[in-house]
């Protein structure tokens, strides 16, 4: 993209729309205006009620044009939800019979055979990753081309999403005037900025922790090897909190953002039998660990779950990064710790950003993302037509995806 242009990125999170405006400068992107709104009408990753989702969305737009001083009339925006899948696909490809110099087409050939498995009704594949290469029996190979042989193998991983989502996502921007400019999966565009290429080549897992899930991406030789979701996030800490301290959501809301915390080893003990009568228990940090820690400790241990295999490999060098508003209480990281087994860090937002002090409090990293992607011409543009089961038209432009290091 040229100096000077603007970029405007939209997380559609399950709890805030971030609308985040920038612009492209030599040494990086400046961040000009941001705005945030509360996301009415919109349940995992898809508005339910266009009409409040769609005016909800507009506020966050105004908000963002009045800081920015500029007028909106497109996005980039995220896409998540439970309607996101993850599947591993294998292909193959015969050369001939005498070994020679594999290409950049034979990688496209055999990566494009990957696309052909059969996906849910009414999905596309968003994302596919070559995790890694076997030539003429060889695996483990990171990048083919150069290499002599005949045949080759390649294990991918896919992302695909619902078509019908897109297309309900689209509706709501067009009812307020807003042309989609392109779109990345959420958690891929807060990985863009939170991991470096390095701690990917090394094996990381980014656990974003949002308001109505957790979504997690695995990455091993600095490629995607793992994308989930599960449908609990920090609302259920709330949730929780509420029930057992007996207070209204918005009470306990405010006392877990200024009194957080999750591990009852870092304050002093209560007996839990307080939260089993019928009175109202005295507000502690030792209740409050007591109510949020089984919670989390949940949350986590479902995440380990998913993840399955992809932890046990031990080509984790780079442990886990935590992010989103979900891991802002006290004690999240030793208890990520407690039930991973492995070196945890927290990571909201990377450093050096310029005009950083504009954004309120809150999960920037994923509108970052989309945005650093969008300037470096890395996201997929917009199509028209829904995304469909029988487009392979897509190729083109996950090479662009996967092309990007
Ligand atoms: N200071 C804080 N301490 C504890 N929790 C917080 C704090 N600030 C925000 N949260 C929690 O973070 C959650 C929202 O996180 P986030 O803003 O990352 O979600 P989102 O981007 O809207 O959702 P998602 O990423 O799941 O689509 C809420 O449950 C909120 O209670
Ligand atoms: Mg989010």
């Amino acid at each position: 993209m040229e100096i000077g242009q603007l970029v405007v990125a939209c997380d559609l999170g399950s709890t805030t729309f971030r609308v985040l405006v920038t612009s492209v400068q030599p040494e990086g992107l400046r961040i000009l205006g941001a705005g945030t709104a509360d996301a009415a009408g919109f349940r995992d990753g898809d508005f339910i009620d266009l009409s409040s989702g769609s005016r909800a969305l507009q506020r966050a737009v105004e908000m963002a044009e009045s800081q920015a001083d500029v007028d909106i009339t497109g996005f980039y925006y995220s896409v998540a939800g439970s309607h996101l899948h993850s599947f591993w696909a294998r292909s193959q490809l015969q050369l001939g019979a005498e070994r020679r110099a594999l290409t950049e087409a034979d990688v496209e050939m055999v990566m494009g055979r990957a696309h052909s498995i059969s996906i849910p009704f009414d999905h596309a594949i968003l994302v596919a990753n070559p995790v890694g290469f076997t030539v003429d029996g060889i695996g483990g190979i990171i990048d083919p081309v150069g290499r002599l042989g005949s045949h080759l193998e390649v294990e991918a991983h896919l992302i695909t999403g619902s078509g019908t989502v897109q297309q309900n996502l689209e509706e709501a921007f067009g009812r307020i005037k807003l042309e989609p400019a392109g779109w990345c999966v959420d958690i891929l565009a807060a990985a863009s900025v939170l991991l470096s290429d390095q701690e990917k080549e090394q094996g990381a897992v980014l656990v974003d922790m949002g308001g109505a899930a957790t979504q997690w991406v695995l990455f091993r030789n600095g490629e995607i090897a793992g994308f989930g979701l599960v449908p609990l996030g920090g609302k259920h800490l709330t949730d929780d909190l509420s029930h057992g301290l007996k207070v209204p959501v918005p009470d306990a809301e405010a006392i877990k953002r200024s009194r957080g915390v999750v591990l009852r080893s870092l304050v002093e003990a209560v007996d839990p039998e307080v939260l089993f009568t019928e009175e109202q228990p005295t507000e502690s940090p030792g209740l409050i660990a007591t109510i949020l820690e089984p919670r989390l400790e949940e949350i986590f241990a479902m995440v380990k779950k998913d993840i399955g295999s992809g932890l046990k490999t031990g080509e984790l060098r780079t442990g886990i990064i935590l992010t989103g508003g979900g891991i802002r209480c006290e004690g999240t990281d030793e208890l990520a710790e407690e039930v991973f087994q492995l070196p945890v860090e927290t990571r909201l937002f990377p450093s050096g950003v310029r005009g950083a002090d504009r954004l309120s409090d809150g999960q920037w990293a994923t509108a970052l993302g989309l945005a650093a992607w969008a300037s470096a011409d890395a996201l997929p543009t917009y199509r028209r037509e829904a995304p469909d089961s029988t487009s392979r038209r897509l190729p083109g432009i996950l090479r662009r995806l996967w092309g990007r290091k």
